[in-house]
């Protein structure tokens, strides 16, 4: 596989990481020659133990267009749409865009939508826990049926945001970044919508269906020019009248990843660094006692097994739902319906019949 590489920050060391790691040949991009430069004496024989001179860099305008397998967009939410289209537009064989797919206002969603489909060019998002081993476990568990009927999901990504200004220390804080700002797809309802893409995958995984109405409260942090959601709860009812709840934060410390499946008959817990370099799956059925299975795992192994799906995706007939483009949009659409019911302190349904736009969205 021949892969770009859009962004040399975070996401894209990893991505480039993994890329690497399966053999592939990566040339990485940044419009900024000092993210560049980071990358290959800092960041990524930081992580990984030397820089890999496998790797082309160039800076943006400079990077070569046209023959790759896969275009990765690694860069800030608010530049995703746009550089997701002009990817496209270069017919690779897929384009894996990071989360959050796009802006809270939705511009440009259906227009990437309908971009893919109509060139037939598979768009994957970078929703990386969805394709985790845990989450296979608790999927596999799901559909099992032994939890009886399930009565509610619970996920949290409650996570201070010191860590990601750790592996940042070039910003000096939320205000030098996309991160403090909501409307740039920052704060805890962007930052870690995995969550909320968790909740919808397992939803999906118990026939639960997409999420139909939401209700929900943020807080934001007003200060200068910051803007952005620091917690962010929301009340879920789906299609099938599923109902559960979806917590992120970026105030918690420590950090809790997990998400909570209780049915009639039992239930199933996944726990995102249950221990250091683990994750892990509880799981109790009936009478029995708790079983708890221990995954271990590196974070850069994640963005492997992310990209091996990817792979093993273009390589099946039909691609897996699970962090397809659809997937990420109904996920923006469920963002942009916990801003508005926040705004406007109601309920908002969703209308998927309407497009990945504000028309979706009704407050009742
Ligand atoms: N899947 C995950 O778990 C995960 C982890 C980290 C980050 N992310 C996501 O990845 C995205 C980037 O986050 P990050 O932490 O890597 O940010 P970052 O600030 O570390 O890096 C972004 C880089 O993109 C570059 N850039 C901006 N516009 C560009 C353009 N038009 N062309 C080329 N380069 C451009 C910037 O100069 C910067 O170097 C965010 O959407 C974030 O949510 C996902």
């Amino acid at each position: 596989m021949k892969v770009k590489v859009i962004g040399a920050g975070s996401i894209g060391n990893h991505l480039s990481n993994a890329a690497r790691q399966l053999g592939w040949s990566v040339d990485l991009c940044d419009v900024d020659a000092a993210a560049l430069e980071r990358t290959r004496t800092q960041i990524y024989p930081g992580r990984y133990a030397a820089w890999d001179e496998g790797i082309r860099l160039f800076t943006a305008a400079d990077a070569p267009t046209g023959g790759y397998d896969l275009i990765c967009v690694g860069t800030p939410p608010d530049s995703h749409i746009a550089l997701g289209l002009a990817a496209l537009a270069e017919k690779p064989r897929a384009v894996l865009i990071e989360k959050p797919l796009c802006t809270p206002d939705l511009t440009g969603a259906q227009q990437l939508h309908d971009l893919s489909r109509d060139l037939e060019i598979a768009v994957f998002t970078g929703y990386d826990h969805v394709v985790g081993k845990a989450a296979a476990q608790v999927s596999a568990i799901l559909t099992k049926g032994t939890l009886g009927a399930i009565a509610t999901i619970d996920v949290e990504f409650r996570e201070h945001w010191g860590g990601i200004f750790k592996a940042h220390p070039w910003l000096n804080g939320p205000q030098d970044s996309y991160l403090g700002y909501s409307e740039r797809g920052g704060g805890a309802s962007g930052e870690h919508s995995h969550a909320a893409n968790l909740w919808q995958h397992f939803a999906h995984a118990c026939g639960g269906g997409k999420i139909a109405e939401v209700s929900a409260t943020l807080d934001f942090v007003r200060d200068g020019t910051l803007d952005y959601d620091r917690l962010c709860l929301a009340n879920i009812t789906t299609q099938s009248g599923l109902t559960g709840r979806i917590v992120q934060d970026v105030v918690t410390q420590p950090p809790r990843k997990w998400a909570r499946i209780q049915g009639d008959n039992g239930f199933a817990e996944w726990r995102c660094g249950f221990k250091p370099g683990c994750d892990a799956v509880v799981h109790q059925v009936g009478d029995a006692d708790p079983s708890t299975s221990l995954i271990e795992k590196t974070r850069p192994q994640d963005f492997v097994r992310e990209l091996q799906h990817v792979e093993h995706a273009l390589a099946s007939e039909r691609l897996p739902a699970d962090i397809g483009v659809e997937r990420g949009l109904d996920t923006m659409l469920v963002i942009a319906a916990l801003h508005l019911s926040h705004r406007e302190r109601r309920s908002v349904r969703i209308d998927y019949t309407k497009g990945y736009t504000l028309d979706a969205l009704k407050t009742l």
